[in-house]
């Protein structure tokens, strides 16, 4: 049997496909394939293993009914038709917990970062701007016992409230479509409602899946009845938050600062006013790009190939409903 992957993975992934006898074809190019070549690709295979976020929409599935399984390397799949998978019984797979403690040290990260100014004021000292000692120009604010909010407190974002609790003793509020009791025990999280979690956050740290119902959940007004002194910080998906309405939020002083390691489109154009702004950090997605971690999701989408091969079924399998007896 044979697997496309499409852009290159830590080799354990490629190892454990090999030991189970399949037949590997991987884009070695780097690049994004462009649909009709994933397309294209995906017709000589058997199995996908899809690095990245290129959409595998309605037309994809149409071109690929054959396929026997998709290993996506995400714990997102919003970029995947999962209703057209399911109708066509194809297993699709994410990767879950393994990315979890990286995301979170990344939002940490932006946290941290834009509340120092740190990105603005390295890009001074790179560009030459490094200006004489100032006592009183572009401070930042401190972190220490202010109050965390997360939007959508999952494993991310219970690690993320975990490293904020004891490196500055945070309080943390969120704000879930049900109770996550585990996290009211573990880190003392108190669960607010959407008004309170804008109203009450000083750092307001978005964890949620993008859907239909997430979509667009930060916008003008929004930000509007957030803190002033408030950095809103997005790990998950650039479409949560609306990006024009946030560039006003933080040009209008409704909001303080902003640290994204998601923006819509990907990758951000290079002349995006939040790029030059003093409170802002960008960062290219790199939520789960450490080596460790990427060996991890590539070790767990290649088992995921490997347990439908051997007639299993997908152990990370995103569209369980694709196993309900017809
Ligand atoms: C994820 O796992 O969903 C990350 O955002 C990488 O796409």
């Amino acid at each position: 049997m044979k697997v496309f992957i499409s852009k290159n993975i830590p080799l354990p992934g490629i190892e454990i496909l090999k030991k189970s006898g399949f037949e590997i074809s991987i884009n070695e190019s780097g690049q994004r394939l462009s649909q009709a070549e994933l397309i294209s690709a995906c017709k000589k295979a058997d199995f996908l293993l899809n690095v990245g976020q290129g959409t595998l929409d309605a037309d994809f599935f149409e071109n690929c009914k054959h396929l026997k399984g998709i290993a996506l390397t995400s714990v997102g799949f919003d970029h995947v038709d999962l209703a057209a998978a399911t109708s066509l019984g194809i297993p699709v797979s994410n990767t879950p917990d393994v990315l979890s403690d990286a995301t979170a040290d990344i939002a940490f990260l932006l946290m941290l970062t834009v509340s120092r100014k740190a990105f603005f004021r390295a890009m001074q000292v790179v560009n030459g701007a490094w200006a004489d000692f100032e006592f009183t120009k572009e401070l930042g604010t401190t972190l220490q016992g202010k109050t965390l909010g997360i939007f959508g407190l999952g494993r991310i974002g219970l690690s993320l409230a975990r490293k904020a609790q004891a490196a500055y003793d945070m309080k943390i509020i969120y704000h879930n479509r049900s109770q996550n009791k585990e996290a009211e025990r573990l880190v003392d999280a108190t669960y607010v409602n959407f008004d309170q979690l804008l109203t009450q956050s000083d750092v307001l740290s978005v964890h949620t899946n993008l859907t239909a119902e997430t979509q667009y959940r930060f916008k003008k007004d929004t930000f509007k009845r957030m803190k002033n002194s408030a950095i809103f910080v997005n790990t998950a998906r650039g479409k949560i938050h609306h990006e024009l309405d946030l560039i006003d939020a933080l040009n209008n002083g409704e909001i303080w600062g902003a640290g994204l390691d998601v923006t819509d489109p990907e990758p951000m154009l290079p002349n995006n006013p939040l790029l030059s702004m003093s409170n802002t950090c960008i960062f290219p997605h790199i939520g789960s790009a450490t080596l460790e971690t990427r060996t991890q999701m590539a070790l767990l989408a290649a088992n995921n190939i490997v347990a439908v091969k051997n007639g299993n079924r997908m152990p990370q399998v995103v569209n369980v409903d694709v196993y309900k007896e017809a």
